[in-house]
């Protein structure tokens, strides 16, 4: 536990955004979005981060909001986030979304959830995406 912010699990904030990058995850979203670990970035009606200045200062794995509250969840976590995380984060993102909604997921692993289906695997070959050029969006199941 890191005793000074109260956070469970701290990381750090790595790599932000292109322009082109925010561009192109901003048509995915229907509103009202969350955006979480959102660095940076300025997409999302509603963004959260743990470190930086955003709207909400929360943990992703604990997030500060009612169940089923988004149509859709933007995130970009730290991808060295250890694994026994993952799937904890993955059931954190879908208990906010609203049956139906959509999860867009900027990270290196795939998430198995029953109740999140993937139902499009976007991937980029342009500089501005090289640290990361897979997008997922996952449907929440009604
Ligand atoms: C890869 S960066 C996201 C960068 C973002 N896409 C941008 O364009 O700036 C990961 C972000 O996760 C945030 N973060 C790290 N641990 C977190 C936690 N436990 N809860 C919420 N946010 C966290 C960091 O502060 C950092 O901003």
């Amino acid at each position: 536990m890191n005793r000074k912010n109260g956070f469970r699990y701290v990381f750090r904030r790595a790599w932000s955004w292109p322009g082109s990058v925010e561009e192109f995850v901003s048509t995915l979203l229907i509103s009202p979005s969350l955006h979480v670990a959102c660095g940076s970035s300025r997409v999302g009606d509603v963004r959260v981060d743990a470190f930086v200045n955003a709207d909400v200062r929360g943990d992703m794995v604990h997030l500060p909001f009612r169940d089923c509250t988004f149509m859709s969840v933007l995130i970009d976590p730290p991808w060295h986030m250890p694994y026994h995380l993952r799937p904890k984060l993955a059931k954190e993102l879908a208990r906010v979304l609203r049956p139906d909604g959509v999860l867009v997921f900027n990270a290196p692993w795939r998430i198995r959830l029953r109740t999140l289906r993937l139902v499009d695997v976007f991937w980029a070959d342009a500089p501005a995406w090289r640290n990361c050029p897979l997008v997922m969006v996952y449907r929440k199941l009604a």
